[in-house]
């Protein structure tokens, strides 16, 4: 039995659980969250969880920023059979995490092997009745106030005491189609929030999009805490971007002009997807030229080095080799199938 968990913070180890949809990017998007944090850490990946050790507990963090995290937390110990599951913490460690004031649900997730229905039931009932009887909290399955997570490897049995993300539900609550306004064009919250992650957006940052259409990018990196700016040909898509973003109550400014020409000298990052001609009009300007265009100006347009541009594409488009003819170091190519006619890339460029 080996124990993760102990008194000395410098020694805890947490994790977090992506969700399946597109792995690939989920990693990133982890990775490079934990990296605002400048410290030493260690990630450890097997399948969709990460083991991370590191001296100061990222959950809060985590779960409040990525939309691709599902659940996160502290791991609590690590057992290698399920007779000995009730045996990793003493009776008074359980008493420090789970009061009898508490409710607590067991839940079990089979990472990287055969879902195994009848062990997941043994544990879900022997560690709820340990628990149960140990702290006295009573199990509310439904909405407990603490959820104990249990994640079945091929190789042992990890006890968390873990949070659901409660953005992921936000986040499908403001879709394109669900915002005051909508076009077609609009890029989705998750995606949205994903690429200002990528692109290290905090709170106080400036961040512009200079294709922005209806704003989904700029309505996340608000929500994130940023100062944006936008810029579109269309007017009738900045009045939709204006109405999308007065609800979130932060700072922007929207500028009608043309993204080749740009009327801004400082910001801290770019996050943008430009228009591939299908469901966005370009006025006739051919989609790479406004690319390449855009890539001409950050070097002196971003104040901040490092990854600080996001940019995403028809993967037909071949983003990244533009970047690189324009002189700039690609950081990170993900790509999303989106449907069977399209792929995006999704690139970051290092300053
Ligand atoms: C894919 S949409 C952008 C979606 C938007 N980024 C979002 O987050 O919802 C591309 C946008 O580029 C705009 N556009 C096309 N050519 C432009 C140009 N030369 N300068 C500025 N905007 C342009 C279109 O009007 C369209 O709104």
């Amino acid at each position: 039995m080996e124990t993760i968990y102990t008194s000395d913070d410098s020694l805890t180890a947490y994790f977090a659980y992506i969700s399946g949809e597109n792995i690939g990017l989920a990693k990133a998007e982890l990775e490079v969250l934990l990296n605002q944090f400048s410290i030493d850490k260690e990630v450890t990946w097997l399948r969709r969880f990460a083991r991370i050790v590191m001296p100061i507990n990222p959950t809060d963090f985590l779960l409040k920023r990525a939309a691709l995290i599902q659940y996160a937390g502290i791991i609590l110990y690590k057992s290698s059979s399920v007779d000995d599951i009730t045996k990793g913490l003493s009776d008074d460690d359980w008493i420090i995490h789970i009061s009898k004031q508490d409710s607590f649900a067991v839940k079990t997730l089979c990472v990287g092997n055969e879902n195994d229905m009848d062990m997941r039931l043994q544990i879900e009932r022997n560690l709820g009745a340990h628990i149960k009887q140990v702290t006295g909290a009573n199990v509310n399955l439904r909405n407990p106030s603490i959820q104990i997570l249990v994640l079945i490897m091929s190789d042992g049995i990890i006890v968390c005491k873990s949070d659901t993300s409660k953005l992921r539900a936000l986040l499908r609550g403001r879709e394109p189609g669900k915002k005051e306004f909508f076009h077609p064009s609009m890029m989705n919250s998750s995606l949205a929030r994903v690429m200002c992650n990528l692109a290290g957006v905090q709170s106080g940052d400036i961040v512009l999009d200079p294709f922005c259409g209806g704003g989904g990018i700029l309505c996340e990196a608000s929500y994130i805490g940023a100062s944006v700016i936008g810029i579109d040909l269309s007017w009738k898509l900045l009045i939709g971007a204006r109405v999308n973003l007065s609800k979130i109550g932060l700072k922007y400014s929207l500028i009608q002009g043309d993204a080749q020409h740009l009327p801004i000298s400082s910001v801290d990052r770019i996050v943008s997807d430009p228009p591939y001609g299908r469901a966005s009009s370009t006025r006739g300007t051919k989609a790479i030229k406004l690319i390449e265009s855009l890539l001409e100006e950050t070097n002196s347009i971003l104040q901040s080095k490092g990854e600080c541009l996001c940019l995403c594409s028809d993967s037909e488009m071949k983003l990244s080799q533009i970047i690189e003819n324009a002189g700039l170091t690609v950081a990170r190519q993900l790509s999303m199938r989106v449907h069977s006619g399209l792929v995006r890339d999704i690139v970051t460029v290092k300053i």
